[in-house]
C-alpha cells in the first residue's frame, strides 16, 4: 500500500535510532560506573539509607528494561513479523501482545535476580498481601479484557474481516484487530469503534462471516392494481443481475404485507461481500425503481383512494368490452351465437384473475358457471389414485367449466392456472337469457359439447359415442334451462 509504506520506514527508523540510542546510553554508564560510584559515595557520606551500589544497580535496571523492551519488540517483530508471514499466518495482535509482555516479565526478572540478589522476589510477591490488593483493584478492568479477549481468541467467534454488530447501541462495522483490550471495528461511516473485550464478552454479537454467503432484506411497494405475479418475477430478475448479489442462491422476492397504501414486498437477496452490503441494497432499489419503470408497474404512495363501486357488468361494458366480444366470438362453443347474442354473453361476463398454482375449479363443487381463459394457462387435472393427472391443458381462447354449467352436475375436474391466468365467466343466468332469445341453440350447443366430451371420455372410456352424448347432454341441458 503506497500510503502505510512511508509511516512502516519512519516506524523503523525510529525504532533503530532508538535502540542505538539505548545501547550508547547503556555502555557509556558501564564505562563510567566506577567514577559515578566514587561520586555519590562522596556526595552521601554516611547516609545508611540507601549504598551508592543500590542506586547503581536502580539505574543499571532502568536501563537494561529499557534494552530488554526494546529487544522484545525486535523479536515480535521478526517472529511475527517474518516467520509468521512466511507460513501466511497473521498472527492476532493479542498473541502478539502476550508475547510481548511474557518476554519482557521474563527479562526483567532475569535482571533483577541479577542486579539484586539478596532480595527475595517470590516471598516479596507472596508475602506482600497489600501489594496484591491494591494491584488486584487497580488491574480488575485491565485484567477482565485480557481473559476475555484471550477467551475471543480460543473462542474465534469472529476474525478480521467479518462484519459484526455488537451490543445495545448495535454498533455495526468490519472488525479490524482483536487487541489484549478491546475490538477495534470500522464502521460504514468510516469511524472506528472500540468496544472493550469485557463488554463484548458480555454482550450477544451479530457475526457476519466473510467467507459466507449472508443474507440481507430490502423492501418494496406497489399498487393494489399491479399484478404480484409479474411483480415478483420483474423483481427478481432485476435483483439477480445486480453486482455483489450472489448466484449461489436465488433472490427469493414475496408479500410481506398488504398494507394500507398498497402490497409490501420484501426482498431477500444473499451478498459476495456482505461489508458493501449499504451500496449494494441502494444498487437493488435502483434496479426495482428502472425495472418498474419499464415494466409499467407503480409503487404505492400514501394515497387515499376514493373508491366508487360499480357493478361488474358496467365496468366490462365501459372497460374493453370490444375485446371480450372479440374473445367469445372466437370460442368454438358459442360459434353459433350471432354477434348480439355473444355481446349479451360479453356485458354479463365477469373477469377473474388467478394466480400461480391457484385453483379456478374444484373437483366435485357445485357449479353453474363456466369460463373462458381471457389471458394465460390453466390444467386439468382428475385425480387418480389420489394423486392429480393432468389430461389437459388449455390456452387463451379455450373454455372449461361448461359440464356443471348446462347440466347442473359437480364439476368432474379440479382446474388450476399455470402461470398468472386471467378467465372470464358465465353464468348460469347470463346463458338462459341467450337461451330465451334463441332457443334453437340449445341443440347445436350440446353437438358442439358432445363432441367434447367424447374427446375428454375417450382418454377414459373409448367405447363412447357422440350420438349417445349428444342426445343425453340436449335432453339435460333443456331440463336443467327449463326449456
Ligand atoms: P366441469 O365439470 O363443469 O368442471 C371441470 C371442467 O374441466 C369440466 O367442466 C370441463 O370443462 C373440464 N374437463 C373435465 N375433464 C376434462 C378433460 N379430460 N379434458 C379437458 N377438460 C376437461
Amino acid at each position: 500500500m503506497p500510503v502505510s509504506r512511508p509511516r512502516f520506514t519512519n516506524k523503523i527508523i525510529i525504532f533503530l535510532a532508538a535502540s542505538a540510542l539505548a545501547l550508547l546510553a547503556a555502555s557509556i554508564f558501564w564505562s563510567v560506573q566506577p567514577e559515578v560510584k566514587a561520586l555519590l559515595e562522596q556526595r552521601m557520606g554516611e547516609n545508611p539509607a540507601a549504598s551508592a551500589d543500590t542506586i547503581i544497580s536502580v539505574i543499571k535496571l532502568i536501563l537494561l528494561g529499557i534494552v530488554g523492551y526494546l529487544l522484545v519488540r525486535a523479536l515480535n517483530f521478526v517472529f511475527f513479523g517474518f516467520a509468521f508471514r512466511l507460513k501466511r499466518i497473521d498472527a492476532p495482535t493479542l498473541i502478539r501482545n502476550i508475547f510481548t509482555i511474557v518476554a519482557f516479565t521474563i527479562f526483567f526478572l532475569i535482571a533483577f535476580t541479577f542486579l539484586f540478589p539478596k532480595v527475595n522476589l517470590g516471598a516479596l510477591f507472596t508475602t506482600s498481601a497489600l501489594f496484591g490488593v491494591i494491584l488486584g483493584l487497580a488491574l480488575q478492568d485491565t485484567l477482565g479484557n485480557f481473559f476475555a479477549g484471550i477467551s475471543l481468541q480460543a473462542d474465534r467467534p469472529f476474525q478480521v474481516g467479518d462484519v459484526i454488530t455488537v451490543g445495545a447501541q448495535r454498533h455495526t462495522g468490519v472488525v479490524e484487530e482483536i487487541s489484549w483490550r478491546a475490538i477495534k471495528i470500522r464502521t460504514f461511516t468510516n469511524h472506528v469503534v472500540l468496544i472493550a473485550n469485557s463488554n463484548a464478552a458480555r454482550e450477544p454479537i451479530e457475526v457476519c462471516p466473510r467467507d459466507n454467503v449472508n443474507a440481507r432484506l430490502v423492501f418494496f411497494n406497489t399498487l393494489y392494481s399491479d399484478s404480484p405475479a409479474k411483480t415478483i418475477h420483474v423483481v427478481r430478475e432485476a435483483v439477480r443481475e445486480a453486482d455483489n448479489v450472489s448466484d449461489k442462491v436465488a433472490p427469493i422476492v414475496r408479500i410481506k404485507n398488504l398494507g394500507d397504501n398498497g402490497v409490501d414486498y420484501e426482498v431477500k437477496y444473499w451478498l459476495i461481500d456482505y461489508a458493501k452490503y449499504n451500496d449494494t441494497d441502494a444498487l437493488i432499489r435502483q434496479r426495482i425503481w428502472y425495472a418498474f419503470r419499464r415494466a409499467g408497474l407503480n409503487f404505492a404512495y400514501p394515497t387515499r383512494t376514493l373508491f366508487l363501486e360499480r357493478t361488474a357488468k358496467a365496468a366490462v361494458r365501459d372497460g374493453d368490452g370490444g375485446a371480450l366480444v372479440e374473445r367469445l366470438s372466437a370460442v368454438d362453443l358459442f360459434a353459433p351465437l350471432s354477434v348480439e347474442e355473444t355481446g349479451m354473453l360479453a356485458t354479463a361476463a365477469v373477469r377473474h384473475v388467478f394466480a400461480p398454482g391457484e385453483l379456478v375449479i374444484r373437483a366435485g363443487d357445485p357449479g353453474s358457471s363456466m369460463f373462458v381463459v381471457h389471458n394465460g394457462r390453466v390444467q386439468v387435472q382428475v385425480n387418480e389414485n389420489g394423486r392429480p393427472r393432468t389430461v389437459a391443458t388449455l390456452n387463451e381462447g379455450d373454455f372449461f367449466g361448461e359440464m356443471a354449467l348446462f347440466t347442473g352436475e359437480p364439476r368432474t375436474a379440479n382446474v388450476v392456472a399455470i402461470e398468472e391466468t386471467e378467465v372470464l365467466e358465465i353464468g348460469h343466468s347470463a346463458m338462459k337469457r341467450v337461451f330465451d332469445n334463441n332457443p334453437d341453440l340449445v341443440e347445436s350447443l350440446s353437438f358442439i359439447m358432445a363432441e367434447r366430451r367424447q374427446g375428454l371420455a375417450s382418454q377414459t372410456d373409448p367405447a363412447a359415442t357422440t350420438a349417445q352424448t349428444s342426445a343425453g347432454i340436449l335432453s339435460s341441458i333443456k331440463r336443467f334451462f327449463g326449456l
